[in-house]
């Protein structure tokens, strides 16, 4: 799921990742993710960045890499002055409206690497989630089946079919819900505050805790059972806004939220009509939070292609 969500966003962005070493960039950004991309203890105890890069020289090798390569890509894309009508393109093209200023290379190369990082594994885990509910859940495996048979055939998902995959993208949702790619999400209070009676002092590190509120028994009912009609418009209308929150809410609400739907609905469309996901039953299932919820010891599926 790694591997297709990394093409996926690698298309998007650099129009299939031209003049970068595709296997080494994916190896280095794991590394990134797992070392230096997770919150740590330093931060907690208000550690200087740099004492987290020098603690970790794996990530600052995997950093310094990306940061290398990646900043090939952009000179090379500014000399040639092509345009693919990629997203790197519109980044170099991009003014800001307010100061008119551009971006720099060094920008671009960070925002590049953001986009990556931020983009794949999370789409990635909302996908093989939701392949481990729907392969203990044969209902919800003919009712996909059934959709996509209505909404596009044998044809390839198409944009116009996007829409239309309701209930697909319902699965994508209740799977995200059960178990959210971003688990926790941490924040520091910026000036002394009260939160439920609860005097939190400037500086605090504050962490949101995405799975258990998801699973709140004053929030949903029944939480711990898949149910993608959860998400259908009726039900969906009378619940709080801040209940679910995969995407993260606010000024920081994901900024790729509207794509990866598109992305993980098309996906889990494709997947599902082509093949048959089977968990292995011997297998347990043991979730990790960090700050993506992987399962620990992978997801080893029997994959059996339809027809
Ligand atoms: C199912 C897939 C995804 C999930 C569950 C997810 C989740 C999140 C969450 C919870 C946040 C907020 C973090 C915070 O408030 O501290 C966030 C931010 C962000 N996401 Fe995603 N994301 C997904 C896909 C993507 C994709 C596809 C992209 C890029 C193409 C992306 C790029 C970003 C970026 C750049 C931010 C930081 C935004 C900012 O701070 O202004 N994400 N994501």
């Amino acid at each position: 799921m790694v591997r297709a969500t990394f093409d996926v966003i690698l298309e998007t962005m650099l129009s299939g990742g031209e003049g970068l070493d595709i296997d080494q960039a994916s190896h280095e950004i794991g590394v990134y993710l797992e070392t230096l991309g997770q919150p740590s203890v330093a931060d907690l105890f208000g550690l200087p960045a740099w004492f987290r890069v020098a603690s970790n020289p794996r990530g600052a090798r995997a950093l310094r890499y990306l940061k290398r390569a990646v900043g090939n890509v952009v000179k090379q894309r500014r000399a040639n002055g092509t345009n693919r009508g990629d997203l790197v393109d519109m980044l170099l093209q991009a003014v800001d409206p307010e100061t008119a200023r551009q971006m720099s290379d060094e920008d671009l190369r960070d925002n590049i690497i953001t986009f990556i990082s931020a983009g794949h594994e999370t789409t990635a885990l909302a996908l093989t989630w939701a392949l481990y509910l729907i392969s203990n859940h044969r209902p919800t495996e003919e009712r996909l089946l059934a959709e996509i048979a209505a909404v596009a055939g044998d044809a390839s998902i198409a944009p116009e079919h996007i829409e239309r995959l309701t209930f697909t993208k319902q699965v994508v949702q209740e799977a995200m819900r059960l178990f959210p790619p971003v688990a926790i999400i941490p924040r520091a209070a910026e000036v002394d505050t009260v939160i439920a009676d609860i005097r939190v002092e400037a500086g605090t590190t504050l962490l949101i805790p995405i799975y258990a509120l998801h699973r709140h028994r004053t929030l949903w009912e029944d939480p711990d059972r898949f149910n993608p009609d959860r998400f259908g418009a009726e039900n969906a209308s009378a619940r709080h806004r801040f209940a679910y929150l995969p995407f993260g809410g606010g000024p920081r609400i994901c900024i790729g939220m509207s794509f990866a739907m598109i992305e993980a609905t098309a996906m889990l469309a494709t997947f599902v009509r082509g093949a048959r996901f089977v968990h292995d039953p011997m297998h347990q299932i043991r979730p990790l939070v960090r700050i993506t919820m992987r399962p620990q010891c992978g997801m080893p599926m029997l994959v059996t292609t339809r027809e």
